[in-house]
Parts: structure tokens; sequence; C-alpha cells
């Protein structure tokens, strides 16, 4: 049996650069883990089977999960099934990851309990067959991450960061929002000059995808300047939304219609999960 954490990321900033004729996005973005983590408990056992605590997921072929234990039998040829448990505190469709970083889990646990039969670097190769962000959640928790998302400069760990996290009731898809972007309106920012500033403890924060989101759920307007007027110095979209990550000390009403998480930065060492 192994018991894994699942965590969740924030992009720090995201850039993106073009559309590619593939459909995807050419970006540039700083992603970094953070200490909302789902659970994972797995088992070998003689029957595949996944079950989760939230019912509005899918627990077939379609979760993210199965997807990546499939995928490593292919690559390993090992024929072992497995019973999965899946304890969700990341909400869906809010830019945190979720999804990926459940594969990507998956993906590492697999590994662990066949006594790693497969490379960090394949291991990486592998998640991107399952989604663009996956291949990051793989890594130690802090990267620069460019092509679709899946190229990965890992760096070492930022200074720590305490930050809100609020989610309005609505959530958001991410082929939706990216449909929406209007590349040619974006400004013209240099990703590797906003990196460079994060390194030397100037950060910057932006995200080339709220305008999209902004275009496809119109109140996050709002719901964005309501956080800035609680008081929060920085408030920004994760991801293709819908939670925003806010920094500084917001005040802000018990509203049943958001949910609200504090987070810390989080990195794993080398070899060991989070
Ligand atoms: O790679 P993943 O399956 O997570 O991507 C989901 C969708 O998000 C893609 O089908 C695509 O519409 C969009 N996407 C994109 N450019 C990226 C990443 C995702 O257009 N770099």
């Amino acid at each position: 049996m192994l018991k894994l954490l699942s965590p969740a990321k924030v992009n720090l900033f995201l850039r993106i650069l073009r559309k590619r004729d593939d459909g995807y996005h050419e970006l540039a973005s700083l992603f970094q883990t953070i200490d909302l983590c789902d659970t994972l408990e797995l088992h070998l056992t003689d029957r595949d089977c996944l079950t989760c605590s939230d019912p509005d997921l899918p627990t077939d072929e379609n979760n993210l999960v199965l997807k990546a234990v499939r995928l490593f039998r292919q690559h390993t040829n090992i024929k072992a099934s497995i019973k999965i448990h899946l304890e969700k505190k990341i909400p869906q469709q809010a830019g945190l990851g979720g999804g990926s970083s459940n594969a990507a889990t998956t993906l590492w646990a697999m590994n662990e309990l066949f006594d790693r039969p497969v490379s960090q670097t394949d291991l990486k190769r592998l998640g991107a067959e399952i989604g663009s962000d996956v291949p990051f959640f793989l890594s130690c928790g802090t990267a620069y991450c460019t092509g679709r998302g899946e190229q990965l400069r890992e760096l070492s760990p930022l200074p720590p960061m305490q930050m809100s996290i609020i989610k309005p009731r609505e959530g958001l898809s991410t082929p939706l929002v990216y449909r929406n972007l209007d590349v040619a309106s974006l400004p013209p920012r240099d990703p590797e000059m906003a990196l460079a500033q994060f390194i030397s403890g100037k950060p910057v924060f932006f995200n080339d995808l709220e305008s999209a989101a902004f275009k496809v759920l119109p109140s996050l307007i709002d719901f964005k300047q309501n956080l800035l007027d609680a008081g929060f110095s920085t408030v920004l979209m994760s991801g293709s939304g819908s939670s925003f990550f806010c920094l500084g000390n917001g005040v802000i009403n018990n509203d049943m219609t958001t949910q609200h998480y504090k987070v810390r930065f989080t990195n794993r060492l080398i070899n060991v999960w989070y």
C-alpha cells in the first residue's frame, strides 16, 4: 500500500506566446506547487478499481489517474492490477492542476510500487502524453515551463510565500478559455525577464489567460475587483481559472459561494515525494 499527497499548483506568471499549428498554445510560465493537496491511496489487487471522495468526478477511463495506470503498464509491460482511492481537496475547473497532479502522482506511485523501472525523464515523457501540465508535477515543485507547458527548466525553491486561493462557485473549462484568447492583443512581455525578476527577489505577477477567462465568465471581473477592494495587494487568476491567488492581507466575508484556502509554497527533495 502507498499513500501519497498530490499537490495543486499556481502559475506565478503565465505568458502565451502564440497559437501553434497543432492547436496548442506556446507558453512560458513559472509554475509552483502549493500545500493544498489531494491524497491517493494505492493497493496492488486483482482488478483495477478507482474510487473518489467527490461524486462529481468520473471514475472511469476519463479520469487521468486511470490513464496514467494504463500508460505506465503499456510502457513497462507490467500486468498487475491496482486499486486506487482518491481523496479530493483541490477544486475542479480552478486552474490549480488537480487532475494533472493526480496523474503525475499515480505515475510516481506506480514506479515506486514496482521498484522504479522507469527513469525520471521517461516518467515525465509519459506524463506529457496525459496532459501538458503533468510533467511539471513530476518536478521538485518550482519550474519554468515552456512549449505547451511540458518542457521544464527546474528551479531552486523560491523564497516562502503565503497566499490565499479563492475560487468562485463557477468553474472554467481550459479549452474554452484558450478558444477565447486573442493572442494578438496581449502585451508583449518578456517571460525570461519576468523569471529573472522573480529570481532576484522582485516578483512580477501576470496571467495572459485572464482576459480570455473574463470573456467566458464576465462575473470574474467584479469577483477580482472585490478581492482587491477587500485589501489584497495582488490578485491574479491561476492558469485558466477560475481560482485567484491573493497576496497580502485581505478581509473576506465567509461567503458560501466561494472556496477559500490559505496556502504556502511546497517543494520536494529529489527521490522523495511530497
Ligand atoms: O494538455 P491538456 O490536455 O491539459 O490541454 C487541455 C486543452 O487546453 C487543450 O486541448 C488545448 O485546448 C488547451 N491548451 C492549449 N495550449 C496549451 C495547453 C493547453 O491550447 N499550452
